[in-house]
């Protein structure tokens, strides 16, 4: 049963894909993996969340995580607009907090063409970060890129432009609790 909020956007989407108790559950794991990786970690943990696709996950994820831990913001944008084909990332709003000498975990949404993990990888290290690590909810498997390392993934999905639980179509559908597809007609 959805509430009445989300019932409010069901229209536009096609099929769940994933389903939020799936979601839940599985994020609950990536938690125990992160806290295992972690445990008795001296430098500090601090989480790098990409904006604004990593929001939902992130707060799901902390909240299982029994870790002392800071956040530093980051927000890079590749698919400007109402746009699915990726463009050049641009760093809109630079790392805000310590990096330096610091365990860093970057959490993004989604892997798809790698680019924008790329960037932000290479600044978190720029930073003098002592270790970086990687988790994604999900992962398009086709498109991979061998040189962007993900330790914590998800879900493998097909390569479908997906919404909901964080992604965006054009800033809509974040607040979608599942992760769904859209009816094709809705995009370009
Ligand atoms: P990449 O740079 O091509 O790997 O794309 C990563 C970013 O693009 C993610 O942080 C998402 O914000 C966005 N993105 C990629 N694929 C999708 C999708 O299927 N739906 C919504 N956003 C996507
Ligand atoms: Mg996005």
């Amino acid at each position: 049963m959805y509430g009445s909020r989300s019932d409010a956007i069901t229209p536009d989407i096609a099929r769940i894909l994933i389903h939020r108790d799936e979601i839940r559950a599985r994020v609950r794991a990536l938690a125990v993996q992160i806290a295992d990786l972690y445990s008795g970690d001296e430098a500090g943990l601090t989480l790098v969340p990409i904006l604004s696709g990593s929001i939902i996950f992130l707060a799901d994820l902390i909240r299982e995580l029994p870790l002392k831990m800071k956040i530093a913001l980051v927000q890079v944008s590749t698919y400007p607009g109402n746009t699915t084909t990726p463009q050049a990332p641009r760093t809109v709003i630079d790392l805000t907090g310590q990096i330096e000498g610091r365990n860093v975990l970057i959490v993004d949404d989604i892997l798809d063409s790698g680019r924008t993990l790329r960037r932000v990888q290479a600044l978190v290290r720029e930073r003098g970060a002592r270790t970086v690590r990687t988790a994604v909810l999900l992962r398009k498997a086709s498109k991979a890129p061998p040189d962007v390392p993900v330790e914590l993934v998800g879900f493998e999905i097909e390569d479908l432009f997906v919404v909901g639980y964080g992604l965006d179509y054009d800033d809509h559908y974040r607040n979608y609790p599942h992760v769904g597809v859209l009816h094709p007609e809705l995009m370009p």
